[in-house]
Order: structure tokens, then sequence, then C-alpha cells
């Protein structure tokens, strides 16, 4: 296993469970962080990084999935009348105070699924979702560079629609097999405090 650890780190006891959209929506419940997971797989590695990352997070990180497979390939024809699932996007996006990104490298890039999203949700003119909107980046690959040069190629694309990331620590996630089970269980000691560590400082952006 091999991650890339670039800043400083406070242990954080904390643990986290998921929450449905309702209490997500309550103002009173916490920030409201929306994930998106850049994998269309059912058995995506990502999916269950962010597992292990809701289980981690400090408790007053709300986390609410946002989904992205039943998007339409976009194209700008949508804009004089966008359908429900790029209006549940955009609505979804701006319901919550952050979005987490949990997403795979393909090909050297981000997925297409993703960047379909993205898209999606930076349009129609004039509305981009993202403007101002902070944002985080992990990823988990089998390879060892762990989705190192997706990522940069994401934060490209965050940068250009006016999202802030955050910057440090970056987060690649070597996965092996039995790393993290089902359950968002981590099995490895090291990376687990490291992943705490992450959304930790997550939290304080
Ligand atoms: C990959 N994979 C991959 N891995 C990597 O580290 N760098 C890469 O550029 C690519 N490229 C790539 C392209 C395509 C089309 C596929 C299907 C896969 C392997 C990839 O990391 C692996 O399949 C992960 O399991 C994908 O993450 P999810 O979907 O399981 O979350």
């Amino acid at each position: 296993m091999h991650v890339v650890v670039n800043g400083k780190w406070r242990v954080q006891k904390a643990r986290n469970d998921h929450v449905d959209e309702a209490e997500a929506g309550n103002p009173m419940s916490g920030y409201r962080v929306g994930y998106i997971v850049g994998s269309l797989s059912a058995k995506s590695i990502n999916r269950t990084l962010a597992k292990a990352l809701i289980r981690l997070a400090p408790e007053n990180l709300k986390f609410v999935e946002i989904p992205i497979r039943e998007l339409p390939l976009y194209n700008y024809d949508f804009d004089t009348d966008y359908p429900p699932q790029g209006r549940a996007l955009k609505d979804a996006i701006a319901a919550v105070d952050a979005v987490l990104f949990v997403t795979p490298e393909y090909n050297r890039g981000i997925p297409g699924g993703l960047k379909n999203a993205i898209d999606w949700a930076s349009r129609p003119y004039g509305t981009n979702s993202f403007a101002h909107k902070p944002s985080a980046v992990i990823g988990a690959s089998p390879g060892k560079i762990g989705t190192a040069v997706g990522q940069q190629s994401l934060r490209s694309v965050l940068s250009f629609c006016n999202s802030p990331s955050m910057e440090a620590p970056e987060g690649y996630l070597h996965f092996t097999p039995g790393l993290i089970t089902e359950l968002g269980e981590v099995t490895d000691k090291g990376i687990e405090q490291f992943l705490k560590d992450w959304a930790t400082t997550g939290a304080k952006i």
C-alpha cells in the first residue's frame, strides 16, 4: 500500500454515519458535504473509499450522495429546457456546503461519466453550480500512483469552474484487495489514520 501525504495531521477520534437527504438539508445538523463517486460501476473501489471516509470523518460533517448515474450525455441544446436529471444535480449541489469527489482515474484523466456530470452542473451559462462552492478530491486505484494524474486533471476543471479546492493533503490511495471492507472498514491502521486525518483537514476548510 502507498499513500502520498503532504501536510500536517491531527487525530480525530469521531466516527460518522451516512445521513439521508432530509437531515443533510437541515442547517442545524452540521456541515453538509455532497459526495460524488466518479465511477458508475456497482463494484467501485472508490465507492468503498467513500464509505470509509464517511465512517472516519468528524461528526460535524454530514454526508449525502449526489448521484450522477442517470444523467444523459450533456449538450447545450438542453440549456433552454434543462431535464429533471440536470435540475436535480444542480439542486443537490446547491443544497450542500461543499462537494467531495471520490473518483478513479481513467486513461490518466477524469472518467467520462464524471466529466459529463460536471458539465451538466456548470450550465446553463451563468448558473455554474460550482462557483464559490468548496470542493475536495480523493481517489483510489489498484495502480501505484493511486489516481494522481486523474486528480490533477479534475483540479484543473474545478479551478476553471471557480470551485475553491482543498489542496493539501493530497489523497492518492493504492487500493489492494481487502484494504477496505464492503462496509467501509479500513483494515490497515496506517491508512485508516491517513483517511481520518485527511477528512479532519477537509473539515477545517
Ligand atoms: C482504468 N484503470 C486505471 N487505473 C489507473 O490507475 N490509471 C488509469 O489511467 C486507469 N485507466 C483506466 C481506464 C479505464 C477505461 C478503466 C475501466 C480502468 C483501472 C482502474 O483504476 C480500476 O478499474 C479501478 O477499479 C476503477 O475504480 P472504480 O471504478 O472501481 O472505483
